[in-house]
C-alpha cells in the first residue's frame, strides 16, 4: 500500500465541501490505490456542521480514507499537507459579480497562505476555489513566503467543462469528443472560452459548427454567465459540478495530459501570451503528472486577442484593489 497523501480542505462543511470530500475519500481524485488523510478546516461557528460531515465520512467506511482531522486551527489544518484545496469563503448571491466578494473573502487568503508556508509538506500544491478565485490565489501565493509560485493554481476547469458541454450539445457529439479547449483569463464574466483553437473529433470547431454568430455570441456568454444562471435556478451556487471541477483539476495536474491536448487552469503568469508576470491567469496547460508547462504557440486571432486582453485587464485591476493584502 502507498503512503497516504494528506489533503487539506477549507470550507469543508460547506456545499462544495459536502460534494468534494466523498470524491477524494473514494479514490476519484488520486486513484484507487492511494490512501488519503483529510484535514478539514472550518471557522468556529461551522464546527458543529463539520462534525456531521465527518460522521457521514465515517459512515461511508471508505477503504482509502486513513485519517480525518476536523479543525478550526490553520496550523493544524495545513500540517504536512500535500494538497491544500482552498474552498472556504462566502459565495456570491444573485445580482453580484464574483469580484464583489473581494472585500469579504480576500483577507481569508493572507493567513491561509502564511499557514500553508509554515506547516505544509515540501512540494505542497494549492488550488484556490473560493471566489474571486484568481485574485484570492494571488493573495495566498504572495503570502506564502518561500513556496514556489508554480505550485499555486486557481480553478477554471469548471468553465472548461461547461464550455465543452455547450459545444458538444450544439454539434450533437459527446463532450469527450471536444478537446483543446482553453479558458483564458479570469474566472469571471470576462473569461474567454477560446473556440477558435478547440477541436471536435480532431476537427477545428469552426469547421464543425458553422454558426459563427452563435460561437462569438451566445456560446461565450452562456459560459461566462453559467455560474449566475445556476445561482438563479438553484438559489445557491454550483456545488456538485464545482467539486467535480476540483477533482478534474487535481487529476489533470497529477496525470499526464493526453497527447496533443491541453487543459485550463489559472497559474502564475511567466509573461507568456503577453499576460503580465505574476497575475494568476487561466491559460492552456500540459502536465507530465509531476510538473506542468504553459502550451506555447497557440494562435490568438484578433477576436481572441481582444477577449484575452479584456479579461487580463480585469485581473490587473483586481490586483490593484487588493494591493494592501500583498506583501511587497
Ligand atoms: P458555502 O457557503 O456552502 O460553504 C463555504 C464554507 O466556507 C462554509 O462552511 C463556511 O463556514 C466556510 N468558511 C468561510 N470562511 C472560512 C474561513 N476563513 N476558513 C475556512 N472556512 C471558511 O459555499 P460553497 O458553495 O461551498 O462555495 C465556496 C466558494 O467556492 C465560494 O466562494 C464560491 O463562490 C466558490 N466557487 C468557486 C467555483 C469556481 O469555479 N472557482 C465554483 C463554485 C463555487
Ligand atoms: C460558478 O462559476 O459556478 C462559481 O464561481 C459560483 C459563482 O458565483 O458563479
Amino acid at each position: 500500500m502507498k503512503a497516504p497523501i494528506t489533503v487539506s480542505v477549507t470550507g469543508a462543511a460547506g456545499q462544495i465541501g459536502y460534494a468534494l470530500l466523498t470524491r477524494i475519500a473514494s479514490g476519484s481524485m488520486f486513484g484507487l490505490d492511494q490512501p488519503v488523510n483529510l484535514r478539514l478546516i472550518e471557522i468556529e461557528p461551522a464546527m458543529g456542521a463539520l462534525e456531521g460531515t465527518v460522521m457521514e465520512l465515517d459512515d461511508c467506511a471508505f477503504p482509502l480514507l486513513n485519517e480525518i482531522v476536523p479543525t478550526c486551527d490553520l496550523n493544524e489544518g495545513f500540517r504536512d499537507s500535500n494538497w491544500a484545496l482552498l474552498v472556504g469563503s462566502v459565495p456570491r448571491k444573485a445580482g453580484m459579480e464574483r469580484n464583489d466578494l473581494l472585500g469579504i473573502n480576500g483577507k481569508i487568503f493572507t493567513g491561509q497562505g502564511q499557514a500553508i508556508a509554515a506547516n505544509a509538506a515540501s512540494g505542497v500544491r494549492t488550488l484556490v476555489v473560493g471566489n474571486p478565485c484568481n485574485t484570492n490565489c494571488l493573495i495566498a501565493m504572495n503570502n506564502a513566503a518561500g513556496l514556489p509560485k508554480d505550485q499555486f493554481f486557481a480553478m477554471t476547469r469548471l468553465d472548461e467543462n461547461r464550455a465543452k458541454s455547450q459545444l458538444a450539445a450544439k454539434a450533437g457529439v459527446h463532450s469527450s469528443d471536444v478537446t483543446n479547449l482553453c479558458i483564458w483569463g479570469n474566472h469571471s464574466a470576462t473569461q474567454y472560452p477560446d473556440f477558435t483553437n478547440t477541436r471536435i473529433k480532431g476537427q477545428v470547431v469552426t469547421d464543425v459548427i458553422l454558426d459563427r454568430e452563435w460561437l462569438e455570441g451566445e456560446f461565450i456568454s452562456t459560459v461566462q454567465q453559467r455560474g449566475a444562471a445556476i445561482i438563479k435556478a438553484r438559489g445557491a451556487s454550483s456545488a456538485a459540478s464545482a467539486a467535480n471541477g476540483v477533482v478534474d483539476t487535481v487529476r489533470s495536474l497529477t496525470t499526464p495530459t493526453p497527447e496533443g491536448d491541453w487543459t485550463s487552469v489559472a497559474v502564475c503568469s511567466d509573461g507568456s501570451y503577453g499576460i503580465p508576470e505574476g497575475l494568476i491567469a487561466s491559460m492552456p496547460i500540459r502536465s507530465d503528472g509531476k510538473t506542468w508547462e504553459v502550451v506555447q504557440g497557440v494562435v490568438l486571432d484578433e477576436f481572441s486577442r481582444a477577449k484575452v486582453d479584456a479579461s487580463v485587464a480585469e485581473l490587473a485591476s483586481e490586483r490593484e484593489a487588493v494591493a494592501d493584502l500583498i506583501p511587497s
